[in-house]
């Protein structure tokens, strides 16, 4: 479960108000797609909701755990993928995944489960002795999104996860997503690609300029608008005059 309270973010000694006054529930079991267009605030929501950005004011909730007052037991609830994969470029692909088991404490026999299942997933068994500075974009993105997961969290919070990621690839996260929802877990993720969003969510956020213009299921979205819209559609709508 993830709870955000009335949080509120700006940049720029606050002439640019990022996230204004946001507040939203993630539920268990629930895959949640957080849509709007460029610069609306979801990598600052998303960063603000794992404690990489400290709100001006409001809080977050992670399965109960405040981000702020508590942050190491906060932080072992989720799995974060950032929208860049850039990270520990030097260290081989295998050594990145065993630090982060380490940091984790992830036993040994559940770390080897977890990184052969995944990388037999992603297609990516042979590479894990290379430095990821070698790596393709997508190549990093599937190291980072294994790295995120490797400690097995109940919830999974992605910013764009799918960015370069092959069809393969794209196709086995969407299905691990749907398996982690379906065990009774909370999935968020931010995607401007609606149609993932449209089959894959039963829940929505819509946020514009910083405000959430709309969270509900995606059957409530579509009831205020005719039947034979998509969801590209409706967002094009909602979001003509920002
Ligand atoms: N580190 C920062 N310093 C100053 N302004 C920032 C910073 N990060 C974000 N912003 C500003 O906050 C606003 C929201 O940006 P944010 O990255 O949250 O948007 P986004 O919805 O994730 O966009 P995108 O779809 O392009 O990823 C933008 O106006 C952006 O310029
Ligand atoms: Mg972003």
């Amino acid at each position: 479960m993830i709870k955000l309270n009335n949080l509120t973010k700006s940049y720029a000694n606050g002439q640019n108000k990022a996230v204004d006054d946001l507040t939203w529930e993630i539920k268990d079991g629930e895959i949640v797609g957080f849509i709007g267009p460029n610069g609306a605030g979801k990598s600052t929501t998303i960063k603000m909701m794992t404690g990489l950005v400290l709100p001006d004011s409001g809080f977050v909730e992670l399965n109960g755990l405040d981000i702020t007052k508590k942050p190491l037991e906060a932080k072992q609830q989720f799995a974060y993928v950032s929208d860049t994969p850039d990270n520990f470029l030097r260290l081989k692909a295998i050594e990145y995944l065993n630090f982060i088991a380490d940091i984790y404490q992830v036993s040994e026999a559940d770390r080897n489960h977890r990184i052969t299942d995944m990388a037999k997933r992603f297609g990516i068994m042979e590479v894990l002795e290379r430095p990821i500075m070698e790596f393709s974009h997508g190549m990093r993105q599937k190291v980072m999104v294994m790295g995120a997961l490797v400690h097995n969290p109940s919830i999974w919070i992605l910013d764009e996860p799918m960015v370069g990621l092959d069809p393969n690839a794209a196709f086995a996260l969407k299905e691990m997503m749907r398996e982690h929802a379906a065990a009774g877990n909370s999935v968020l993720f931010s995607t401007h690609v609606l149609e993932v969003a449209e089959k894959l969510c039963d829940h929505v956020g819509i946020i514009v300029s910083g405000h959430m213009i709309f969270a509900g299921t995606m059957d409530e979205l579509k009831d205020h608008y005719p039947s034979d819209m998509s969801l590209e559609s409706i967002f094009m709508e909602m979001t003509k005059d920002a």
